[in-house]
């Protein structure tokens, strides 16, 4: 391999606890007029008031939509479009979780370029900026404050659909991990091991021919050396910090170094990419109206186990990013994988599809369904079709890592 790099990331990037209150100064540098996308939740929570107080005292006029509905229908994005023309907003700011900060990106989008989001589904299809989008997560483990992706749910669809664009890539990524404080045990499990799983994807993603035109032909380019060394710093932060963030809540400490950690895997994934456990995922959750985050970190071994052929050599790099040993890269890979799934069993993950729900007889469906992504399916590091999606749904369902391996030292 040459060595290939590429990044996208915000313009200002700021982390740390009590930074939430440079919102102003940030709304400042990118308007006057600021429409603040939140949810109900965050509605009554003192860290609102302090953000349009904030905004305000900067100069901006503040109008503030607090409708976001999880997952973010379309009929969510309309209303906000709406209550964006009413005000007339030249910035957007997202407050909350990864579906506040969706519907931030997607109401800057259409607020700019008019349309539906229909109109911008897949890749590249943004015809040029977005209003600036400011990203202040509440969350640890989107990463969509860094990333060119938006997720949304269009009821005419079975699966959730991306807008994925550089031009969503938001402004300002502002990261106060003091935001996360109050969010329940379950909640820290599910959307960290979402990082963690984002980070491991981007790392192990298939490397691609890097020719000039590589990086305008995909949004998500597969492995590289910037998305390297933010991935596997995700992986140190995550794998140390994040079930102390679960077991104790008030762990300031092991709070900030999983966000940082969601942080870092954005970075890392908003080039590189995911891969095979976000592609399995799309059906999964359509199924089984589980969070995305249990959905990829459930089905993570089993993705890592299947393409271990692929990427030992990055399996084992993962390894020392975790700070395990072993003899040689073949044994460091299964200790990487033995720990994530020690991991996720210890802060709650479901152990395999059947505990988070899915139906014997939908495991077809869902094979042939994960196929759909095609962003997702080229850049796993295995080759996949459906008869190979079947087989690590299989096993998954099964809760059987060993039958992976032993499919693949037998072929
Ligand atoms: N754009 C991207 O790159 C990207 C990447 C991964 C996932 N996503 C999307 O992000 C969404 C999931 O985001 P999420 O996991 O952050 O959950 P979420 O935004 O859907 O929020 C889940 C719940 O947690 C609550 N919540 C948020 N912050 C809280 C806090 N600090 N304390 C207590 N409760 C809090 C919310 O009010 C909501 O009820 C999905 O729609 C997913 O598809 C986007
Ligand atoms: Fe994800």
């Amino acid at each position: 391999m040459t060595l290939f790099a590429a990044g996208r990331a915000p313009r200002y990037i700021v982390f740390g606890r009590g930074q939430r209150r440079a919102l102003g100064a940030y709304g400042a540098l990118l308007g006057r007029r600021a429409l603040i996308c939140t949810d109900e939740r965050l509605a009554g929570d003192p860290a609102l008031a302090e953000a349009v107080d904030g905004l305000r005292a900067a100069g901006l006029a503040v109008a503030v939509f607090d409708r976001t509905a999880p997952e973010v229908p379309l009929d969510a994005i309309a209303a906000g479009v709406e209550a964006g023309r009413r005000f007339a907003p030249d910035l957007v700011v997202g407050i909350g979780g990864g579906s506040c900060l969706d519907m931030a990106k997607t109401t800057a989008l259409v607020l700019a370029h008019g349309g539906s989001p229909r109109d911008y589904y897949g890749e590249f299809k943004v015809p040029g900026p977005t209003l600036p989008v400011v990203a202040v997560p509440t969350t640890a483990g989107t990463g969509s404050e860094a990333t060119p992706a938006a997720l949304v749910t269009d009821s005419e669809r079975p699966l959730k659909v991306v807008i994925a664009s550089p031009h969503l890539v938001p402004q300002v990524a502002l990261c106060d991990p003091e935001l996360t404080d109050t969010c329940p045990a379950g909640l820290t499990a599910i959307a960290g091991a979402d990082a963690l799983t984002h980070a491991i994807e981007a790392f192990t993603a298939a490397p691609r021919e890097a020719g000039p035109g590589l990086t305008h032909e995909h949004v998500f380019l597969g492995k590289n050396a910037l998305s390297d060394g933010y991935a596997l710093q995700a992986i140190a932060h995550l794998h140390e910090a994040l079930p102390r963030a679960v077991e104790n809540p008030g762990d300031a400490d092991a709070r900030d170094h999983v966000m940082y950690g969601a942080l870092l895997a954005g970075l890392a994934f908003g080039t590189a990419g995911t891969a095979a456990a976000h592609a399995i995922q799309y059906p999964v959750g359509a199924l089984t109206h589980t969070a995305h985050g249990a959905g990829v970190a459930c089905l993570l071994p089993y993705v890592m186990e299947f393409n271990r052929p692929a990427c030992e050599p990055a399996l084992a790099a993962i390894a020392a990013a975790m700070g395990l040993g072993g003899e040689g890269p073949g044994e460091r890979a299964g200790r990487a994988i033995d720990a994530v799934a020690q991991l996720f069993a210890r802060i709650g993950i479901p152990p395999d599809l059947r505990a988070l729900g899915l139906a014997e007889d939908r495991l077809d469906w869902t094979a042939e369904q994960s196929m759909g992504a095609a962003r997702l399916v080229k850049n796993n590091p295995r080759p996949l079709d459906v008869p190979a999606m079947r087989t690590i749904i299989g096993a998954a369902y099964a809760g059987d890592r060993p039958a992976l391996r032993q499919a693949w030292t037998a072929a």
